[in-house]
């Protein structure tokens, strides 16, 4: 499903940073695989090339057979939308929808059904918890439920990849642990492969594979402690 070979990143600014120092993964359909590391390791910046949201500095990031670093702006973000559910460390709620509109952003622009949407709305509402939040506008949530909200905006859409920047960082450990087996019956049922940064070893130890990045490397592979419970 993913496959990085020799992947770099690197920002201007005042000066140079690498965020990525030469990153080498293979990633098969069907896992689900924590990403843990200190803060500032590169984490997000990994997730961001896998989701084809940014373009390595160099490197090729292959996500299901396609080399997301030579596509157009316009490929990707189409690629994007069959394929990836995206859950942001930083949630991106649009400020001006209800909460309701804001998951059903997605399955608009994939031009889904109107009466299909209600539906698909309300199942994912319940199942993080939020059915009676779906008119409210994200200003007027708590923090944990805005990544609720994210996090049912993600998962609406049924993509085959989802990408997780700390979906429980926000979350009391009941709610977590929801959000948690939430995930995995996904990943169970649908066969979705999900790849989720934690700083949580609880939230690592739902996941099957545990990799570790430092300073823009990866420092270890391996199956999880919890073995994927
Ligand atoms: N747009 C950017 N411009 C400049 N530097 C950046 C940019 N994005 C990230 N960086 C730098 O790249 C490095 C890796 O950042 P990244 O956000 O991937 O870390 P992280 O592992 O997700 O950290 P955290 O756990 O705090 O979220 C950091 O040193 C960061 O300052
Ligand atoms: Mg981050």
């Amino acid at each position: 499903m993913l496959n990085l070979r020799d992947v770099t990143k690197s920002f201007d600014g005042k000066s140079e940073v690498t965020a990525l120092a030469g990153i080498n993964l293979a990633i098969g359909a069907g896992e689900m695989v924590a990403i843990m590391g200190p803060s500032g390791s590169g984490k997000s910046t990994l997730l961001n090339l896998m989701g084809g949201l940014d373009v390595p500095t160099s490197g090729q990031v292959m996500v299901a057979g396609k080399d997301l670093a030579v596509e157009s702006e316009k490929e990707r973000s189409l690629f994007r939308r069959s394929k990836i559910s995206y859950i942001f460390q930083a949630y991106h709620l649009m400020p001006t929808l209800k909460v309701s509109q804001n998951v059903a952003l997605p399955l608009h622009l994939a031009g889904v059904p109107a009466r299909e949407i209600a539906e698909k709305i309300a199942l994912v509402l319940r199942q993080v918890g939020l059915e009676a939040r779906g008119s409210h506008l994200p200003d007027e949530l708590s923090g944990g439920e805005r990544q609720r909200a994210a996090i049912a905006r993600a998962l609406v859409t049924g993509a085959p990849l989802l990408l997780a920047d700390e979906p429980t960082g926000n979350l009391d450990t009941a709610r977590g642990e929801e959000i948690l087996s939430l995930l995995r019956s996904i990943h169970r049922e649908r066969g979705t492969t999900i790849v989720m940064v934690t700083h949580d070893h609880h939230a690592a130890s739902a996941c099957e594979r545990l990799i570790r990045l430092r300073d823009g490397k990866v420092e270890g592979d391996s199956a999880a402690t919890g073995g994927g419970r």
